[in-house]
C-alpha cells in the first residue's frame, strides 16, 4: 500500500472513533439537561457499550500497524519525515491517544464509563439535597477509577501527573506548583489592597431579576456576540458546559438564578467562548482527532477571554447596558453603565468558583489544585474533603460555607472522575492575557469595536491565530508561534493589576 493509501484508511478509522465519541456525547449532553432522573441506570449501560466499542475499534491491532507503517512510534509519533506537517501532526496527536488507550483494557474502559454515569447523577442529587455521605460511595470510585487509568499509562511515581496531562500535556504537578505558588502569593497581595479600599457599590443587584427575561437577554447576547444558531443550541444544566456533538452541532448550557443575573450573563459568554473555538476549525481537519483543542487550558483560555477580558469590560458595557436596562427596566432604573461596570467587578471572596472575580477565581483553583494533589498522593482521604475544604477555604479566601452543597459539592468534575482539569482554568487565565497582549497590537482599534458590539475583527483574529491550528500544536509550539514566548504570569497580572487599581482607585 502508498503512503498515501495508508494514510487515507487511518483518516477513515479516525473519522468512524469521532462519529462514536460524538454519539456518546450526544448522550452525555441528554444526561445533563433533559434525562429524567430514573433513565441514569439505563444510561449509563448505554454509554459502557458505546465506549466499549470505540475502545475496541480504536486498539484493534491494524490501528498499532498502520501507525507504524507511516513511521509513527512512540519515540518519533509524528512518522516519516518526508510527509506533509498535517499530516505528520494528525499522526502525532493520533499515536498519543493511541498510546494511552491500548494500555486501558476493555472491561477497564466500560466499567469506567459505566460508574461515570452513575457518579454524575448521584452527584446531582446528592448536591440537591447537601448530602455528601450519600456521594463518597462513587467519589472513592472515581479516584480508584482515575488512579489505575494512570498506573495503566505507566505513572507509577505519581498518578496525578498522568491526569494532569489528559488536560495540559507536558505539565506535572511540579510545573504547575511552580506557576501557581508566586500566583497564590501575588493574588494574596493584590485581595488584601483591594480590601483596604472603599469597597463597590453592588446593592442594586441585590434583587429578583425574572428569569425569564435572563433566557431571553441571555439568547440576545448570543446572538450580538456572533454565534451561529443553525450551528449551535443554548440550553440548561445545573452547571454550565459546552461539547461538540457533530462539526456544525456545538451545545452550550447556562442556568438562571433568580438573586443573580450576573451568574447566567457570564457563564454564557464564558461557554460562548468554548463554542467559538469548537465552530472556529478549518474545514480540512472536522470530524478527526485534530479538531479540538490544543489542550483543555487553551480551551479555557478561550472562554475566560471572552468572560472577562471582553465581557468584564467597559466598552463592552458601554454598548449593551442600554440593551440590558430595556429587558429590566424596573430593576436597573438609575443605573449609570460605570455604576453596573465596577458592580460586575466587585472582588469580594466567595464560595462558589464560576460566580467569583478575576481576582478570587484563580485562589478557588488553587485549592481544588492543592485538595486533588492531595488525594493522590494519599495525604488526604475522600471521606475528609469536606472538612479539609472548609478549612483551606477559610485559609485561602477567608470564607467557610455552611454547608457541602456549596463547598466540595460544587463543582461537576470530579463526579465526572475529571481530576487533573482544575488547572486548566488559571493557566487559561495565564495564556488568555498573553495572547490578548499580541491581539492589542495586531487590532489597535479593538476597544472601539467592542463598545460598538462589533466583535468581528476579533473573532476572526482569533479564528486565523488559534482555532486554525485545531490540535495540531503543543500549547507550548502554539503559544511561541502566537507571541514567540513561552508561558508567563506577567501579563496577567498586569492586566488585573492595572483593571483593579483603577476601579478601587489605589
Ligand atoms: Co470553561
Amino acid at each position: 500500500m502508498s503512503k498515501e493509501q495508508l494514510l487515507e484508511k487511518l483518516h477513515a478509522l479516525d473519522r468512524e472513533c469521532n462519529l462514536l465519541e460524538k454519539a456518546a456525547a450526544v448522550l452525555r449532553w441528554d444526561q445533563e439537561t433533559c434525562l429524567p432522573e430514573l433513565g441514569v441506570e439505563g444510561r449509563a449501560e448505554q454509554l459502557a457499550l458505546l465506549e466499549g466499542i470505540h475502545h475496541e475499534k480504536f486498539t484493534a491491532p491494524g490501528t498499532g500497524r498502520l501507525l507504524e507503517e507511516l513511521g509513527s512510534v512512540s519515540e518519533n509519533p509524528g512518522g516519516d519525515e518526508k510527509l506533509a506537517p498535517p499530516e505528520r501532526d494528525f499522526l502525532k496527536v493520533l499515536r498519543r491517544a493511541y498510546d494511552r488507550e491500548v494500555r486501558l483494557p476493555p472491561d477497564f474502559v466500560a466499567g469506567a464509563a459505566r460508574a461515570e454515569g452513575l457518579s454524575q447523577a448521584a452527584w446531582v442529587q446528592a448536591r440537591k439535597n447537601n448530602d455528601f455521605a450519600a456521594f463518597l460511595p462513587h467519589l472513592e470510585k472515581m479516584i480508584d477509577f482515575s488512579r489505575r487509568r494512570s498506573l495503566y499509562w505507566g505513572y507509577s511515581e505519581n498518578p496525578y501527573d498522568g491526569l494532569l496531562d489528559i488536560y495540559e500535556p507536558g505539565m506535572p504537578a511540579a510545573a504547575i506548583e511552580a506557576v501557581f505558588g508566586p500566583l497564590k502569593d501575588h493574588l494574596n497581595g493584590l485581595l488584601k489592597k483591594i480590601t483596604a479600599r472603599p469597597q463597590v457599590d453592588a446593592s442594586f443587584l441585590d434583587k429578583e431579576f425574572d428569569t425569564g427575561a435572563q433566557a431571553l437577554f441571555s439568547r440576545e447576547l448570543l446572538k450580538r456576540l456572533g454565534f451561529d444558531t443553525r450551528r449551535g443550541r443554548l440550553d440548561l444544566s445545573a452547571h454550565p458546559f459546552t461539547t461538540t456533538l457533530g462539526a456544525d452541532d456545538i451545545r452550550i448550557t447556562t442556568r438562571y438564578i433568580l438573586k443573580d443575573p450576573l451568574s447566567s450573563i457570564f457563564s454564557t459568554i464564558h461557554e460562548a467562548g468554548h463554542a467559538f473555538y469548537e465552530m472556529g476549525f478549518p474545514r480540512e481537519i472536522r470530524g478527526g482527532c485534530l479538531a479540538d483543542g490544543a489542550s483543555m487550558g487553551i480551551h479555557e483560555s478561550q472562554s475566560r477571554f471572552w468572560e472577562n477580558v471582553i465581557g468584564r469590560s467597559r466598552p463592552f458595557w458601554q454598548g449593551l447596558f442600554p440593551v440590558l436596562c430595556g429587558y429590566f427596566p424596573k430593576e436597573l432604573r438609575g443605573v449609570q453603565t460605570d455604576d453596573f461596570y465596577r458592580a460586575l467587578n466587585q472582588v469580594k471572596p466567595s464560595l462558589i468558583r464560576i460566580e467569583a472575580d478575576e481576582v478570587s477565581y484563580s485562589l478557588h483553583i488553587i485549592l481544588r489544585f492543592e485538595l486533588e494533589r492531595d488525594i493522590f498522593s494519599g495525604r488526604l482521604a475522600p471521606a475528609d474533603l469536606p472538612a479539609a475544604w472548609r478549612t483551606r477555604m477559610k485559609e485561602t479566601l477567608g470564607v467557610e460555607p455552611e454547608t457541602d452543597a456549596e463547598g466540595v459539592l460544587q463543582d461537576i468534575h470530579w463526579s465526572q472522575g475529571s481530576f487533573g482539569y482544575f488547572p486548566s482554568y488559571a493557566l487559561g487565565n495565564l495564556y488568555g492575557l498573553q495572547i490578548f497582549e499580541k491581539m492589542c497590537a495586531d487590532i489597535p482599534g479593538f476597544e472601539e469595536d467592542i463598545s460598538k458590539g462589533d466583535f468581528g475583527t476579533i473573532r476572526q483574529w482569533l479564528s486565523d491565530t488559534i482555532y486554525i491550528w485545531g490540535k495540531r500544536l503543543y500549547p507550548p509550539e502554539l503559544l511561541k508561534k502566537i507571541t514567540g514566548q513561552s508561558l508567563k504570569s506577567e501579563p496577567f497580572l498586569n492586566y488585573i493589576e492595572e483593571k483593579y487599581a483603577d476601579i478601587y482607585e489605589f
